[in-house]
């Protein structure tokens, strides 16, 4: 059986997860989404208030943590975290800058390097990530880099708190994206960027449905799926 390997980077609020998870669900690929494994470490040291700016503290803290990736029936990726289900848990927005702080440390990036690569391995799969075509991924038959601007990302992200009934103002919003995206792509190990056989994918102009057929059509033509 042939496996395809979709590596899909860039940053925070480019869509990237529910873009690839429609592809994913189209073509009949696995979904990964790795922020998810970063949130649920976050969401640790979170519980046990810990610093996740100390590198020494998580590294400690590493061997009492069991991260566990499954998939419900509707297919949807469930996180659980030392026997607790934290999927709704990780996705509160004050874990996303815990999450974008843990990720910093090399231990934490090394503890789940395993663990993602093992996914790739047994089936075909679109990750999603900030590191999947650098460094979790390089062999990657298709590689995309998916963003849009600081301010269209804004945008999205102050709808979807909206409507998810967690208000937050723009300013704050567009404020929280730009600490990530320094955070992200400054840091010493695996920073975020884009790997030089990636192709860019800029949804600044795009709707949902052009983003996606986009997306799609990307994959296919390089995949030959
Ligand atoms: O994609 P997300 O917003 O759920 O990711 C949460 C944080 O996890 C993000 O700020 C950076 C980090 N992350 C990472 O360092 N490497 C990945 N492959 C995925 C996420």
């Amino acid at each position: 059986m042939n496996i395809t390997r979709v590596a899909i980077d860039g940053p925070s609020g480019a869509g990237k997860s529910t873009l690839a998870r429609n592809a994913a669900r189209t073509l009949g690929y696995l979904y990964v989404d790795t922020g998810a494994i970063y949130r649920t470490i976050g969401c640790y040291a979170w519980s046990r208030r810990l610093d996740p700016k100390d590198g020494a503290v998580m590294e400690a803290a590493l061997p009492d943590i069991h991260v566990d990736l499954s998939y419900g029936e509707d297919g949807l990726q469930r996180m659980g975290l030392n026997g607790e289900d934290v999927t709704e848990k990780i996705r509160l927005p004050e874990i996303s800058l815990l999450a974008s702080a843990v990720s910093a440390h090399p231990c934490v990036r090394s503890f789940l390097l395993g663990m993602q690569r093992d996914l790739a391995r047994k089936n075909s799969v679109i990750m999603d990530g900030r590191d999947i075509g650098t460094v979790v991924l390089p062999d990657a038959e298709v590689k995309i880099f998916l963003t849009a601007s600081p301010e269209a990302r804004a945008k999205r992200r102050f709808l979807e708190l909206e409507q998810r009934g967690t208000p937050a103002p723009y300013e704050q919003v567009l404020r929280e994206i730009q600490e990530r995206d320094w955070n992200d792509t400054h840091r010493a190990i695996a920073p975020l960027r884009q790997a030089e056989d990636a192709i860019l994918l800029d949804t600044t102009d795009l709707d949902f449905e052009e983003s996606r057929k986009a997306l799609i059509h990307l994959i296919e033509e390089r995949a030959g799926a």
